[in-house]
């Protein structure tokens, strides 16, 4: 995968799939997987950290979860988030986060919004670090929005996303996730652009999906957001494989003489 691939991909009507990793054992398995690209997200604060928000990952707490996924799945494209902040303080700033991440073995950075950043966003993908935009609820805004709500419902909203996402394209953004917007923004938003879109929560018309690892396997018994399908219910899963170990251990079964050295 790489780049070229994901703008043919949408000129082929091929659809991508995207999945969140933070960690080295999931990515092997990944590798494995016939997934377009991996996204190695700031949700990790609150998917492995247990954040109430993104707002806690920085760059070295990226660094570290890219460099383990970059581990696990080098055969894959491997796309880091940029955290809170690290792409408002300034070109250079922006510039260093970015070459930690990218020598941590992403492939290509994401950001989220575009007004007041447009320099950070061009300059990066003009010196060989593909950016992929993230439009409609930026999960970094939360204390903006009050809350984790659905964006572009109106229609100043909805213009002003659709406006967004033509400008990422103009500054050389290779793709874009739309995150929680209307079905029919999100359609419209594909239609209008020549680089892939990304949905999550944003319905089937978009170029390609994203999840989140653990929300698709299932493992969240509290956390059922509406766009995300569990696609196994790992959370029993888990719970089955601790309860039968746990039973083997207190009933003496585990481990047995071909389980123990001689
Ligand atoms: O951090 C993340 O996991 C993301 C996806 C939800 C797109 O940005």
């Amino acid at each position: 995968m790489s780049v070229t691939n994901f703008l043919r991909a949408k000129a082929e009507g091929r659809k991508l799939s995207m999945i969140t990793c933070y960690d080295y054992t999931f990515a092997r398995l990944l590798a494995k997987s016939t997934i377009d690209a991996i996204l190695v997200g700031d949700s990790a604060g609150m998917v492995m950290h247990g954040y109430a928000s993104t707002l806690g990952m920085n760059v070295e707490l990226m660094r570290l979860h890219t460099q383990a996924v970059s581990s696990g799945a080098r055969e894959k494209f491997i796309i880091a988030d940029m955290p809170f902040l690290s792409y408002r303080k300034g070109l250079p700033a922006a510039l260093d986060s970015a070459q930690l991440l990218m020598s941590a073995g992403a492939h290509a950075v994401k950001l989220e919004g575009v007004d007041g950043h447009e320099d950070v966003i061009e300059r990066l993908a003009g010196s060989g670090v593909p950016v992929m935009g993230h439009l409609g609820m930026q999960p970094q805004s939360v204390n903006s929005y009050g809350g984790f709500k659905v964006q572009g419902r109106s229609e100043e909203a909805s213009r002003d996303i659709l406006h967004q996402a033509e400008a990422l394209e103009k500054l050389g953004a290779f793709a874009v996730v739309l995150e929680c917007i209307p079905a029919s923004l999100a359609a419209e938003i594909t239609g209008a652009l020549r680089i892939p879109t990304i949905g999550i929560g944003a319905g089937a018309c978009c170029d390609g999906q994203i999840l989140v690892l653990q929300d698709l396997l299932g493992m969240n018994v509290d956390f059922h957001p509406r766009f995300a399908r569990p696609f196994v219910d790992g959370a029993h899963t888990v719970l089955d494989a601790i309860a039968s170990y746990d039973e083997a251990v207190k009933t003496g079964s585990f481990p047995t003489r071909e389980e123990s050295f001689a």
